[in-house]
């Protein structure tokens, strides 16, 4: 999957790309990310990016030639361009999902008031934000998207196992890990889980999960899929 970003602040995006899983898969060559400057397509030499709205108001609009201009660079055949911005749809599991199977994305960050409308209605695929909150731009917003985007790309992450047990993959909370030393600070780690028994540490696992969900995000539950199975024990785990 290629990615362009469209930005007013390439400098933010110097030192999230260069670690961990997203370093991993650009070296690897799963994914290419290109940063791009909207200055650099500003034809005054104020390199004048931004401006006050029509009609009047606090805040800037960030103008449309220089956008524009920028996207005819990076468009391919097959680009998907993105929009950040908090009026947009909320992020979840299934946009991502959805979106990691692109060929190229093209994520515009917005910032100040917003983007010149007509750049949204003729160029913009879809807008996207992050969460109902309002952040000073864009850029935080897009690498939060690159992420959850890029680690369900076939090979970005090794073990499908862990994807597969995601929170929100199956649509619950994912179950609590425990790791050495058994004993931490006088807490021991669930015995179950040292048995060997694999069946029954799925069970626990899943039980686990269902109260978590329960507890603490239930309006996830009727949408997941609840077995007959899963019904009985969160009626256990409400009579506990
Ligand atoms: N820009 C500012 N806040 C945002 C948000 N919550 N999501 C996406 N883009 C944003």
């Amino acid at each position: 999957m290629k990615i362009d970003i469209l930005t007013l602040f390439p400098e933010m995006f110097e030192s999230p790309l260069r670690f961990s899983l997203l370093k991993k898969a650009q070296e690897k060559g799963l994914i290419q990310i290109n940063v791009t400057c909207l200055r650099d397509f500003t034809k005054d030499k104020h390199k004048t990016a931004d401006d006050s709205p029509f009609g009047g108001g606090s805040g800037m609009v960030m103008k449309a030639e220089p956008l524009v201009a920028a996207m005819a660079q990076v468009t391919g055949h097959k680009s998907k361009v993105i929009l950040m911005t908090p009026s947009g749809r909320k992020l979840d599991q299934e946009i991502a999902k959805r979106l990691s199977k692109e060929k190229h994305l093209i994520i515009i960050c917005g910032h100040y008031e917003g983007v010149d409308q007509r750049v949204r209605d003729k160029y913009v695929d879809e807008e996207i934000s992050i969460g109902d909150y309002v952040l000073t731009g864009g850029e935080l917003p897009s690498l939060v998207l690159i992420d959850a985007v890029c680690r369900l790309i076939p090979g970005v992450v090794k073990e499908k196992d862990s994807l597969v047990n995601d929170s929100f993959y199956n649509g619950l909370l994912d179950y609590p890990s425990y790791t050495r030393p058994e004993e931490f600070e006088g807490d021991i780690i669930p015995e179950v889980l040292k048995s060997g028994n694999h069946k029954e540490i799925d069970r626990w696992r899943r039980r686990e999960s269902l109260r978590k969900t329960l507890f603490i995000r239930p309006d996830l539950l009727s949408s997941a899929d609840i077995s007959k199975e899963d019904k009985k024990m969160l009626e256990e785990i409400i009579l506990e």
